[in-house]
């Protein structure tokens, strides 16, 4: 049994930035991070087109940064959280900054680029690999911290409530509370339990739940899983945000490899594999519309054309200046024979982002006492029905920092739960076919590629529920018989993750934002939405 006074489940831009703030504070506490595999792998370290906020005051407000959160966010954005995030975010980076974060600079002043559903250019970034600079420059600072203990390979697998207790928890019941977590320490197979005070859930995204994503393969929505078994809230989970340019690969990477809307901020324009622009069609910002109206497009334009994927133009961009901002993007195409000086770059949509999550307010409190969580993992009220494009690595810092500032100050009223039982793996045994859990796995993505998409249908959600049911029964059977393995548990969470989507999808009868519905395809007032 571990005891420590803080437990941060998960060690990207969110729980670093928790880690490394609490720590600085409070030398005297003990703080222990956890990763599925190891630090370096996080969604947060594929951040290519940078962080949004508000740096060139001569051109850019506040003003125009919030609107342009809430247009994005189509009439579903907390208002108030977009205000703290907007307003709080320049402190929030001139701070990681401090820490050793390198910027592109253009001469003295910052390189700020410009993405979709931006009015002004204001994205600070390092190249196109800004996520990799800043997570380097926590871990450096996480390594002159004496007390702050990060443990890779350790795979939460639950969060400890009063129902490990053997008290029955409902979701009517309003005084949860978390303990900890139960982890899967994968070096020695066994299943630690680690006691907390205070618990961040800072897992990340889901986006595996789709066959075809940009998310490492880590990012399998474990932490939002573990809040809804223990009855915390989740909400949103039917927006689920698909980047319009993934490179296309017939092989089929996982990973999909991310061509940064930076690089539409930068010139490109999308047009048909003939060459012809269409984005004109949907939208009067054209390529450098909101994702959510530019991945619709592009799926419309696949289908009607019967293509397999759309292109990006970057042949009239300057090559020098492209490989200064883009040189990861360009050795990538040239390693596939594509030269994005003169050919056309294959892209399609792939999901990204899921805009939904557990359900935090303004401090980053769940519904869970003594737990919080921050980044992407949440649903904060902030981007509403579609995510507007740099604002994740923004709204993590934000409330990482809104958390570590009530922490500090509560932590030591709270006192370490006892009698928590060890897990119990009685009755079960190795997998004997592994075949079940991969086999599974395959179908999951399948059922949520085909069926609830960029563009549902009540039929296409129906069919993707049953199918839901079905693997969610065999998958309990196999979880009540079989020894723990990343495998099984991140299937589960998984299933969850799909079930919460497509459940969410079916009772939004709506198109908006990112969820499109061929049955609804009106968005509802807001009397309509009260009266539904
Ligand atoms: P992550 O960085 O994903 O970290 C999750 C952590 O949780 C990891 O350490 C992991 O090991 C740990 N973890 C997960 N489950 C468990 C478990 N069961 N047990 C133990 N540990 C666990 N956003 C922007 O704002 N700007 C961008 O330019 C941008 N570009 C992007 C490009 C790509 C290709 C991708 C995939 C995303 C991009 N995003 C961007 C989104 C942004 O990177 C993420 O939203 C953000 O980094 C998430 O940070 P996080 O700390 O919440 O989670
Ligand atoms: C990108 O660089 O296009 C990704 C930006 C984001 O997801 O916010």
């Amino acid at each position: 049994m571990i005891k420590t006074d803080i437990l941060v489940v998960g060690a990207g831009i969110a729980g670093l930035t928790f880690a490394l703030k609490t720590a600085n504070r409070r030398p005297d506490l003990k703080i222990t991070v956890l990763t599925k595999t190891n630090r370096e792998e996080s969604n947060t370290r594929y951040a290519q087109g940078g962080v949004a906020a508000v740096w060139d005051f001569k051109t850019d407000s506040y003003k125009k940064h919030i609107e342009d959160t809430l247009d994005a966010g189509d009439g579903l954005c907390d208002e108030d959280i977009v205000e703290i995030v907007v307003k709080e975010g320049h402190e929030r980076v001139k701070e990681i900054i401090e820490w050793g974060t390198r910027f592109d600079k253009h001469g003295a002043d910052y390189d700020l680029g410009k993405e979709g559903g931006h009015s002004e250019n204001r994205i600070l970034h390092y190249k196109d690999y800004t996520g990799w600079e800043i997570l380097r420059a926590m871990l450096e600072k996480a390594k002159t911290m004496p007390n702050i203990e990060i443990h890779d390979h350790f795979f939460a697998v639950d969060l400890i409530s009063q129902h490990h207790l053997g008290h029955v928890v409902t979701r009517l019941n309003t005084n949860i509370e978390c303990y900890g977590a139960y982890v899967l320490d994968l070096k020695t197979n066994h299943i630690e339990t680690i006691l907390a005070k205070i618990t961040v859930v800072a897992t990340g995204g889901a986006g595996q739940v789709y066959r075809s994503t940009t998310n490492p393969v880590i990012a399998t929505g474990d932490g939002m899983a573990m809040v809804y078994r223990m009855k915390g809230r989740l909400e949103n989970m039917e927006f689920v945000q698909f980047h319009p340019t993934s490179l296309f690969n017939p092989a089929g990477d996982n990973p999909a490899f991310l061509v940064s809307e930076a690089v539409r901020g930068f010139g490109a324009i999308l047009k048909s594999k003939e060459g012809e622009e269409f984005m004109h069609l949907y939208d009067e910002r054209k390529s450098l519309a909101p994702r959510d109206i530019v991945a619709r497009a592009i799926d419309n334009e696949m289908k009607k054309r019967g293509d397999e994927y759309m292109c990006l133009d970057c042949s009239h961009l300057d090559k020098k200046r492209f490989l200064g901002h883009f040189p990861t993007i360009y050795d990538k195409c040239m390693s596939l024979g594509i030269n994005p000086m003169k050919d056309l770059i294959p892209v399609v949509p792939a999901a990204h982002y899921v805009c939904g999550g557990i359900k935090t307010d303004e401090i980053g409190r769940t519904s869970v006492k003594n737990m919080y969580a921050c980044g992407e993992c949440t649903s904060s009220g902030l981007h509403g029905a579609n995510r507007l494009a740099s604002n994740s690595l923004l709204e993590a810092m934000v409330f990482a920092h809104r958390i570590f500032k009530e922490v500090v100050e509560k932590v030591d009223d709270i006192e370490i739960k006892t009698g928590i039982p060890e897990w119990n793996a009685e009755s079960t045994s190795d997998p004997k076919e592994m075949v079940l859990i991969t086999q599974s796995m395959k179908e999951l993505k399948e059922i949520m590629s085909s069926y609830v998409g960029i563009v549902r249908s009540n039929v296409r959600l129906k069919r993707a529920a049953d199918r839901l049911l079905l693997l969610y029964n065999e998958t309990e059977k196999l979880y009540a018989s079989t020894t723990l393995s990343p495998q099984l548990m991140e299937l589960r969470n998984l299933i969850t993750i799909g079930y919460l989507i497509t459940t969410s999808a079916q009772m939004r009868h709506e198109s908006r934002g990112l969820h499109f519905t061929t049955d609804y395809p009106e968005k509802l007032s807001f009397a309509e939405t009260v009266l539904r």
